[in-house]
């Protein structure tokens, strides 16, 4: 008998037609959220769970998970969603889907770098309004980003794939990390606050923890020179909103990029009223070859698992 699996969103459909040839799958098939209730009702009699980063996997949630569910593997690399400790204390296996999505996130982190930089959000604006009178030697300058010093908070793959891109435009990287980088040439800043004082563009690539949730804060944002771009792929809550908003506002920052957002997708008004801000909604792995790879990464520890091997992508 194969294992019963609980998919929580709705998947590519090649990714859908392969977890049903392997497992017995619960599907969502009119895709609608799940509230912490439903997934507990629906993961009744199952014996795992596909699950994606719009479900809040609590340690209240996982406390109250039927005594069948063996595994969550988690549709995303980031599993900030799922309380990992409460995951070990049952037994629960938790897997992510590392590297299939590294180019796609860090295309996005350069399409926030360059849309920030060069007033993308506002030319879109003057040319859907019909507002453009013309082409002026003065109007909509932006800043380049040729020559300047690109900070990356947090080196990881995706970090490492944003430095290789900001590179080829003529950027000198930067990066702060929990450890140095032993085979790259970006300068490497033990302290946080020295990468700050060192970035004219800073790049936020970190995962979400305790450590970095509001990491960047009205303290370290001062830090930064005057006139800098901040962009984020990561996660919404290792900014400050308010920080961030007012760091914009006071022209401290020159503009801001965010493809993620504390609360998403309920996101801070503010946001929407900030001409300089370039924003998009958590596009980071949206193509359809990432979003296979992510599906198929998922099943491939799913069926791992249930073959009593050890799945690849384990982080609990
Ligand atoms: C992830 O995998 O963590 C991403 O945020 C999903 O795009």
């Amino acid at each position: 008998m194969s294992a019963k699996i609980l998919i929580t969103r709705k998947l590519p459909p090649e990714v859908e037609k392969r977890a049903e040839a392997y497992f017995q799958v619960k599907r969502n098939t009119d895709d609608t959220l799940m509230d912490q209730a439903r997934l507990i009702d629906l993961a009744q009699g199952q014996d795992g769970i596909l699950a994606t980063v719009t479900d809040r996997i609590d340690a209240q949630t996982i406390d109250r998970l039927p005594s069948t569910i063996r595994i969550i593997a988690n549709f995303a690399v980031g599993t900030d969603h799922v309380d990992l400790e409460a995951a070990a204390r049952r037994n629960i296996v938790v897997t992510n889907t590392p590297d299939v999505l590294t180019d796609a996130t860090a295309d996005i982190a350069m399409l926030l770098l360059l849309g920030a930089a060069r007033g993308a959000a506002q030319g879109m604006t003057t040319i859907r309004e019909n507002t453009w009178a013309n082409w002026a030697p003065t109007g909509m300058l932006g800043v380049s980003l040729t020559g300047k010093r690109l900070g990356i908070l947090g080196m990881g793959r995706i970090g490492q794939a944003v430095a290789k891109r900001a590179r080829s435009c003529g950027m000198k990287i930067h990066y702060h990390n929990r450890n140095r980088l032993t085979d790259d040439d970006a300068i490497f800043h033990p302290a946080l606050e020295t990468l700050l004082e060192n970035a004219d563009f800073l790049s936020i690539n970190c995962a979400s923890t305790a450590e970095t949730r509001d990491l960047i804060n009205a303290r370290t944002l001062a830090l930064l020179p005057a006139g800098s771009i901040v962009v984020n792929t990561a996660r919404g809550d290792i900014i400050n909103d308010d920080a961030l908003i007012n760091a914009v506002k006071s022209g401290h920052l020159a503009a801001i990029g965010l493809d993620v957002f504390s609360g998403e997708p309920n996101i801070d008004p503010r946001y929407r009223e900030l001409p300089n801000a370039f924003l998009l909604p958590h596009l980071g792995s949206a193509t359809l070859e990432t979003r296979n790879a992510m599906g198929f990464r998922a099943l491939d520890n799913l069926e791992a698992f249930f073959a009593g091997r050890p799945p690849h992508d384990r982080v609990a």
